[in-house]
């Protein structure tokens, strides 16, 4: 998984933000970084090898494709979000259990339309542990319809229902219209448990993620290694991470990563 918000943080994204796309201007000098976007649109991803760990290369690069259009995370005070798994965190992204399939800030009126995420140190137990998975809307819609007989429509009508303790719930559909496009919106972990007639009357939850883990892309990030998603057209999700104390410095060592979360 990416950084993901934690809980608090994605109910403050229910608020409409007007401060959440800034405009950045870096004087870093930097090589071109060769992004494919409609490949990103189409499949979900694109991993670019041997980036470097360099936040700063990072955050100018980005800076320079999106033509400044980095979201600024009040939380974090920064666009870079550097996080790491902890034996505990209540932010989603630091926990070693493996998270469910998502869209980031998927409460936002206009969700970012890309997320990259940087490796700077894998997963202890890497390549098995800590890999991320991708799942394009193309074959996410075409196996729920296969599978459920569930069409776009439906999908764009059936409400999920998401709770949050001393607050309304809130039905918001996995497929949502945004400049005349289908954009995903969802997030099975935060999903309330429930079933729906549309989907065999199974539990929600079990039934998506078990579409996504027959579907998804398998991604091994080395060190340097850059994931940039599609945070419209793909759902994502980190798989199950470990730590490993080290007595040198009598501390954790586990897998970190940065995000920075964009538009075009
Ligand atoms: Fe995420």
């Amino acid at each position: 998984m990416c950084g993901c918000p934690s809980i608090p943080e994605l109910m403050h994204d229910q608020i409409p933000e007007t401060n959440v796309v800034a405009l950045v201007k870096k004087s870093a000098p930097a090589g071109p970084l060769r992004v494919d976007f409609s490949k990103i649109r189409r499949d979900g991803f694109q991993i670019i090898r041997g980036f470097g760990t360099d936040l700063v290369h990072l955050e100018y690069e980005l800076s320079s494709i999106s033509g400044g259009k980095l979201f600024y995370s009040d939380r974090i005070g920064s666009f870079v979000h550097q996080f790491r798994v902890l034996p505990y965190s209540e932010n989603l992204s630091e926990q070693p259990t493996c998270g469910g399939y998502h869209t980031d800030f998927m409460f936002q009126a206009r969700p970012p339309e890309f997320v990259a995420l940087l490796c700077l140190h894998p997963d202890p137990r890497h390549p098995l542990f800590g890999r991320n998975q991708v799942v394009p809307l193309h074959a996410f819609v075409e196996r729920l319809n296969t599978i459920f007989g569930v069409s776009e429509t439906d999908l764009m009508t059936i409400g999920v229902d998401y709770t949050f303790t001393g607050k309304l719930p809130i039905s918001v559909p996995i497929l949502n219209q945004l400049d005349g496009k289908s954009i995903l919106k969802l997030h099975t972990t935060l999903m309330a448990d429930g079933k729906l007639s549309a989907f065999d009357n199974l539990p929600l939850k079990a039934a998506i993620e078990a579409v996504c883990g027959e579907i998804a892309e398998n991604l091994v990030l080395d060190r340097g290694d850059l994931l940039i998603i599609s945070n419209h057209s793909a759902l994502h999700r980190r798989s199950e991470c470990t730590l490993t104390f080290d007595s040198t410095c009598n501390s954790f060592r586990s897998r970190e990563m940065a995000t920075i979360r964009f538009d075009l």
